[in-house]
């Protein structure tokens, strides 16, 4: 097994039909069929069909920002993972800092969103990461062990296995222009990296891609890439922009897949 990377774009409450499948053609046009990088757009719900309609023929992947773990019911404004998949998604942001401080998520009911996800083969990519102050107080290790425990708790070595992605984002980088030095990330991601060694397996250390959310743009993200363990970005404000996306698609082809 290998670790293509994956450079994942975040749109979050962006976009009308026009302009994004205005993007997708645009940024269809320049990566065409190469599959040298994973590249996947979360749009919002009412996007999941008409982008991966104009995605077709591509190499680009469509996915949600969010879902229910619930397989259906009364839950007015919510959306199950089965239509996620049904309007043609094939991944899920689960857990993202926004979802856990606006909307009061909990790692506990991430942790259902991550066993619906897994059991449906819609590959969860599972946010973690640390606030500012527990940064400051070398909280970080101890924040990112109970967020993985958590919210992997009981997940099988086969439904993780290939079907997985850690982001890690610190809280205190996103939407702020704040990125975390390649070093900083690189901590992280190695302590993540371990995490599912000693809880999973070597196999599943080796397998899993870990990438990096924070402020990533094109200017910064060659640095990130070049550490072993950081096998791509999650973008949110740099994912807006076909040409400025692609720039960082780009430079993840250059660090290529982790053998
Ligand atoms: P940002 O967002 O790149 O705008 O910091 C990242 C994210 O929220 O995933």
């Amino acid at each position: 097994m290998s670790r293509r990377p994956i450079v994942a774009g975040n749109w979050k409450m962006y976009k009308t039909t026009t302009e994004a499948v205005a993007f997708i053609d645009e940024l269809a046009k320049l990566v065409g069929k190469d599959d040298d990088v994973a590249i996947y757009l979360a749009v919002p719900f009412t996007l999941i069909k008409p982008c991966s309609e104009s995605a077709k023929g591509s190499s680009i992947v469509i996915g949600a920002q969010n879902m229910h773990d619930a397989t259906e019911g009364a839950f007015t404004g919510e959306v199950a993972g089965s239509m996620l998949l049904d309007a043609g998604a094939k991944f899920v942001i689960l857990g993202h800092s926004e979802r856990r401080n606006i909307f009061k998520e909990t790692n506990a009911f991430i942790h259902k969103k991550v066993q619906r996800a897994l059991e449906l083969k819609l590959h969860p990519i599972l946010c973690i990461g640390e606030t500012l102050e527990e940064r400051n107080d070398e909280q970080t290790h101890s924040v990112l062990q109970e967020q993985l425990s958590e919210c992997l708790k009981g997940a099988s070595v086969d439904a993780i296995n290939n079907n997985l992605t850690i982001a890690y984002e610190p809280v205190w980088a996103i939407g702020t222009g704040q990125v975390a030095t390649p070093e900083m990330a690189d901590d992280a991601h190695r302590f993540c990296r371990d995490w599912l060694r000693q809880n999973f397996n070597e196999d599943i250390a080796q397998n899993v891609r870990i990438i990096y959310g924070g402020s990533v743009n094109s200017s910064n993200c060659n640095g990130l890439f070049q550490k072993g363990d950081i096998d791509g970005a999650l973008v949110g404000g740099a994912s807006l922009q076909a040409d400025k996306f692609y720039q960082i698609v780009e430079s993840a082809k250059q660090r290529g897949s982790v053998v």
